[in-house]
């Protein structure tokens, strides 16, 4: 079984319909997805355009919050931004989200034709794992990125799944390059995953932006065992 990190979503390989995605996208998109999902969100439709999302929010109707952010920020008539924080059961138990963000979503959608679309995060990442392996599919860990130019965080995420896959999967695993550099870029932060945020490029504008909360809520590991799947166009609970 083949693990490998595309660091872009331009780094996909064309052809991606044998293998299992786990599209990452710690901040935020991957963690408000997991959180909504985990809460007792139906589905989250993920849509690359804004114009496109409320026209798709105003087909469903009723029972659907129309969500998502450019530029950090929740969108002029959107119900909510993509802070994680905002999904709770309360608000989002039962309910359809159309959800747009400027990377993430548009992560998803260069996965879609893949055999198998995950969505992880640190605060899914074990659950996650385990799936993955149950598949033995091989695997790509997509980083969103930001604006076509490498992530981080995303990355470091990256060498953390790459390690526990490496950990629960034993000798099956076989690791490329890129799975071993981001398995390296992982251990040179030694876990501590609020020091990648604080030196990042997007951590450091959502704490211009006064996000510093998102940031701890993101950091946090394994708080839900749910697994985002993509199907007939939308992620559900698995
Ligand atoms: C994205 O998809 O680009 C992000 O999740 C941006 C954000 O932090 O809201």
């Amino acid at each position: 079984m083949y693990i490998d990190v595309a660091f872009l979503p331009s780094e996909l390989p064309s052809d991606i319909s044998s293998k299992t995605v786990i599209v990452v996208d710690v901040l935020r998109a991957s963690s408000t997805i997991v959180t909504a999902l985990g809460n007792g969100c139906r589905r989250i439709i993920p849509v690359a355009d804004v114009e496109r999302a409320r026209q798709i929010a105003r087909e469903l109707g009723n029972n659907v919050l129309l969500c998502g952010e450019r530029g950090g920020l929740k969108v002029d008539g959107f119900d909510f931004g993509n802070s994680p924080l905002d999904y709770r059961a309360n608000i989002v138990s039962g309910k359809d989200i159309v959800f747009t963000t400027t990377n993430g979503t548009q992560a998803i959608q260069a996965a879609r034709n893949s055999r198998t679309l995950f969505v992880g995060t640190f605060l899914n990442l074990s659950s996650v794992v385990r799936r993955s392996l149950g598949l033995g599919d091989d695997v790509i860990i997509l980083c969103a990125g930001r604006r076509g130019t490498f992530s981080l965080e995303d990355s470091v995420c990256a060498g953390m799944f790459v390690k526990e896959l490496c950990v629960l999967g034993g000798f099956r695993i076989k690791l490329r390059d890129s799975a071993l550099a981001a398995k390296q870029l992982f251990a040179s932060f030694q876990g501590d995953i609020q020091k990648v945020f604080h030196a990042s490029e997007h951590g450091k504008i959502l704490l211009s932006l006064g996000m510093e909360r998102d940031l701890d809520f993101c950091a946090l590991i394994d708080v839900f065992n749910i697994v985002p799947l993509f199907q007939k166009d939308s992620l559900q609970p698995s």
